[in-house]
């Protein structure tokens, strides 16, 4: 067999990607950002890859989440900010309750491109094609915005780059330190409607005195300064992702250069299709959505394509069914695996298979639907004696008012108020770590089954 190539997937069929008309100006941006320096270097998508393998035996657990779309208008070191403390927070809470490490790894840095259900949108009679991302063309509806510009590539690029910046600050200059974390957790719970979380963050706070007592603290401790932070995205526009996928010396592999970790999406995992294409022959951790259509015989096919040697931690299955349709799809794709023999991390995507339309307009995913997802997942994991390793949300670390229910609760009348994602709904900070205190109570009952295993 020919060695891969990073163009191959330009001879498998593609979809969901723009038809530039300007091969001229496309052709001067690829070459542009194939000179530039990769975002991400080889050892550390290897050291993720690691992490999730552990994700995969129980041994760690897998924290994915931020925008569905990155924005160019919305780009602050603020929102970067608060998407980055909102995980922490999460991942404290999580880690308290799995009693195993807890591997971050945002949806930032790259997560511009945007599957979509329909070629174009109708608005008032008038049909435009679709938005999809940023780094394709714009939200405006108007038909100058919706031309696709491959210069757009080059700003997701530099937005990227001065992210992925932040974040390698904030991840280990003092921001992410321990006690820092814990104390904007405590914030949380001191409302009235949280009280019923107060108990796991006061339980969270005793450890962290005893940790001082007996002379571990930050000063003395680099891991409870610091932490690792990684970053993901759909790997969608593969002009981007071919530009910027490098050869590492060290291994002799290719490594896409734009992000720690990407992901197939539900509408782009046809077996021969040129997405697959792409991420079968680099080397990073790859996550693969599973939805409601995904089948047996396709997974088989998809797991051998981008696993053959059944690598710990490459494969990430991210189970998104919607709430109430787990039980039906999941087991069998469990049981897939199962006689496979294949290594995989399974997680919960409890958004994409949750949108729906409110009776005020706007697209919203309740928050009890997303909650009852991840338990059903759970309990799917629990029958099958298989392990749930990880979550995928789409979140923010803003006050904004997408999702419905939530301790604060947002009504559907609520909606309007802060509604600005670009794509589809998030749920806000106050919902993010509410949601992290339910799933540790789940994952404290995965340790105490685990336990009960072992003796
Ligand atoms: C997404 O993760 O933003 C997405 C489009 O998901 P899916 O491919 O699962 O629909
Ligand atoms: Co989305």
């Amino acid at each position: 067999m020919a060695e891969w190539q990073k163009s191959d997937w330009r001879n498998k069929p593609r979809i969901q990607m723009p038809d530039y008309v300007d091969q001229a100006a496309l052709q001067s941006v690829e070459a542009k950002l194939a000179s530039y320096p990769p975002l991400v270097f080889a050892g550390e998508a290897r050291r993720l890859k690691e992490q999730l393998g552990a994700a995969s035996r129980g041994e760690a657990f897998l924290l994915q989440g931020g925008d569905c779309a990155e924005s160019f208008d919305q780009f602050s070191a603020d929102g970067i900010r608060d998407t980055f403390k909102v995980m922490l927070q999460m991942a404290m809470v999580l880690t308290y309750g799995a009693k195993v490490p807890v591997v971050k790894v945002g949806r930032m840095a790259g997560q511009f491109a945007k599957p979509r259900s329909a070629p174009t949108e109708v608005v008032d009679g008038v049909e435009l094609p679709s938005y999809r991302g940023d780094i394709i063309n714009e939200l405006a509806f108007t038909s100058g915005s919706r031309i696709p510009d491959p210069s757009k590539m080059l700003q997701a690029y530099t937005q990227a780059a001065a992210t992925l910046n932040l974040l390698r600050a904030f991840s280990t200059g003092g921001y992410a330190d321990v006690h820092q974390v814990h104390s904007w957790t405590l914030g949380f719970t001191e409302g009235e409607k949280a009280a019923k979380y107060r108990d796991m963050a006061n339980r969270i706070s005793d450890t962290l005195d005893f940790m001082a007592a007996a002379g571990v603290s930050s000063e003395t401790s680099h891991s409870l300064r610091s932490v690792d932070f990684y970053t993901s995205h759909e790997s969608l526009l593969l002009e981007y992702e071919e530009a910027l996928t490098r050869l590492d010396s060290t291994s002799g592999k290719w490594l896409a250069g734009s992000g720690h970790m990407i992901w197939i999406g539900d509408r782009t995992r046809q077996p021969d299709g040129a997405h697959v294409e792409f991420a079968s022959g680099v080397q990073n951790p790859v996550g693969l959505k599973c939805g409601p259509t995904t089948t047996p015989e396709d997974l088989k096919v998809l797991m051998n394509k981008l696993n053959p040697e059944n690598e710990a931690g490459r494969l990430t299955l991210i189970a998104r069914f919607g709430a109430g349709n787990v039980a039906e799809h999941l087991p069998r794709l469990v049981k897939t695996v199962k006689e496979e023999g294949a290594n995989v991390l399974w997680t919960c995507d409890p958004m994409h298979g949750n949108t729906i339309k409110s009776a005020t307009g706007y697209k919203t995913r309740p928050f009890e639907n997303v909650l009852r997802e991840v338990r059903e997942f759970f309990g799917i994991h629990k029958a099958e004696g298989t392990i749930p390793g990880g979550v995928h949300f789409e979140m923010t670390g803003q006050d904004v008012t997408e999702c419905t229910g939530g301790v604060r609760a947002v009504t559907e009348e609520d909606l309007s108020d802060r509604y600005h994602t670009a794509c589809d709904p998030r749920l806000n900070a106050s919902q993010s770590l509410e949601l992290a205190f339910l799933v540790a109570e789940e994952l404290s009952e995965r340790n105490d089954i685990a336990r009960a295993a072992a003796v």
